[in-house]
């Protein structure tokens, strides 16, 4: 008797597990509807250099878009560092490489419009449809900072570097599967 339970409970704890890794599998490229925010680049040098200071000093997006070793000395000592991407961050939910910034059109963001860049970044929805892992902390910024930041990442120099795809663990792709959303932007802050 008890072992008939123990075979029965087995087989349904393992069609259970065959039934969430097919449920993963199957929602690795969930795609979100997010309004396109109406952000231009300009070549306006004030509006370039404030994309400068959000880029490279106070939103940190150079920490992780760049691959230079030694990225605080470099940014300490006002330089710019290639924001060609390719760093490679470790975490539990896999590997992940940061995106190229620059206009690179196959490599890089060359071939995003503007309105695309604003949108994932205010949005957290991609190109495709797809959700942004949550690294970027730009929900928030108004569109003349939206602006700011696609103006200047216009203005930099196209980098050739083919960023590796993802490894994504077990993990990874279960949260991908049921726990990633696109970040929206706090309430009261978006600008829908
Ligand atoms: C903590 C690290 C981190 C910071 C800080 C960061 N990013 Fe990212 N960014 C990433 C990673 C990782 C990806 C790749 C995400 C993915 O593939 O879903 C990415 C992707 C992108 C993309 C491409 C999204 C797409 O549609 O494929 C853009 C554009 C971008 N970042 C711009 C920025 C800007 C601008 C900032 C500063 C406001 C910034 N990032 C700050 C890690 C970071």
């Amino acid at each position: 008797m008890l072992r008939k339970i123990l075979t029965w409970s087995l087989l349904v704890l393992l069609v259970l597990i065959a039934g969430v890794a097919v449920a993963t599998m199957l929602r690795q490229h969930l795609t979100y509807d997010a309004p396109y925010p109406n952000i231009k680049a300009s070549a306006d040098p004030v509006l370039i250099e404030r994309g400068k200071h959000i880029v490279l000093v106070s939103h940190g997006c150079a920490q992780c878009h760049s691959s230079v070793q030694n990225i605080d000395s470099v940014l300490k000592s006002g330089g710019e560092p290639s924001l060609a991407g390719a760093k490679r961050v470790d975490t539990p939910f896999g590997t992940i490489f940061t995106t190229n910034l620059t206009p690179d059109a196959s490599t890089g963001i060359g071939r995003m419009t503007d309105a695309e860049i604003a949108r994932v970044l205010r949005y957290g929805v991609k190109s495709n449809g797809e959700a942004v892992l949550p690294f970027m902390q730009g929900q928030d910024m108004s569109d003349e900072d939206l602006t700011a930041v696609v103006s200047y990442l216009r203005t930099l120099k196209p980098v050739a570097n083919q960023v590796p795809a993802h490894e994504f663990t077990w993990l990874g792709k279960f949260a991908r599967a049921f726990v990633l959303k696109p970040t929206l932007p706090a309430p009261g802050k978006s600008q829908l």
